[in-house]
């Protein structure tokens, strides 16, 4: 992509928020700088999780999510959210949470709302669209948004390329490759082996693009 898309879009600094969210008896929760309101009458909410996430697994078999509005105060928490993955840490450990009716986690202190999950949506990218209908409102605290601008610094605890299905010890440029090659095989087309490792070496080379 070009890097012109990604200036203009960066140039809309998005407010950020904390996502939780529980299935299976686990919690989880990350950053999310992609969400929006997405309907009016009825409302709706619509979030947009990494499948590299931790967040992503438990949000799969979710019934609920929360919502939390970061203020400026809140870098804390981006760190905590963004930075540090549930993979390995307990992200909820030492913070001041609760349970709310429909057994999302709440931290306290932001404002925040929960939704019923209505819809997910796979377009074949790297996140997933949850869209939610409004519950409850948690806590309905004014704040100055904290904004991506605020965070430049902060390293995501997952990057979206890596994907669930690249493989422990391979490189996100050969599970692209892998999923280059099954969108090609759908279509009846398969790549030879030198065709692969050339996208292989290319990515590699190029990870950014
Ligand atoms: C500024 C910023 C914005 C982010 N936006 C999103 C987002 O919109 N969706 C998402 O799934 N992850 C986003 N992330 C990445 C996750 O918050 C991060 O990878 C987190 O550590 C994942 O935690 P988990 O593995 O416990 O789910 C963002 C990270 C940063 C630093």
């Amino acid at each position: 992509m070009s890097g012109t898309v990604d200036d203009i879009v960066a140039q809309a600094d998005p407010a950020l928020v904390v996502v939780t969210t529980a299935s299976r008896d686990e919690h989880a929760g990350c950053l999310v700088g992609f969400h929006a309101q997405c309907s009016i009458e009825p409302f709706r909410y619509a979030i947009w999780i990494s499948k590299a996430n931790h967040t992503y697994e438990v949000a799969l078999f979710a019934t609920h999510f929360a919502v939390h509005f970061l203020g400026d105060q809140d870098r804390g928490l981006a760190e905590r959210f963004g930075a540090e993955t549930g993979d390995s840490v307990d992200k909820f450990a030492g913070l001041d949470w609760s349970l709310s009716t429909s057994d999302v986690p709440v931290l306290a202190g932001c404002a925040a709302v929960v939704f019923r999950k209505e819809t997910m949506w796979d377009d074949g990218g790297d996140h997933i669209c949850l869209v939610g209908a409004p519950v409850t409102v948690a806590s309905a605290a004014a704040f100055v948004p904290l904004r991506v601008s605020a965070v430049r610094d902060l390293e995501a605890g997952h990057d979206p390329r890596e994907r669930p299905d690249a493989g422990e010890g391979e490189s996100s440029a050969a599970g692209e490759a892998e999923e280059l090659q099954e969108i090609a095989v759908g279509f009846g087309h398969e790549l030879t082996p030198e065709q692969v490792d050339a996208f292989r070496a290319d990515r590699e080379s190029s990870p950014d693009e």
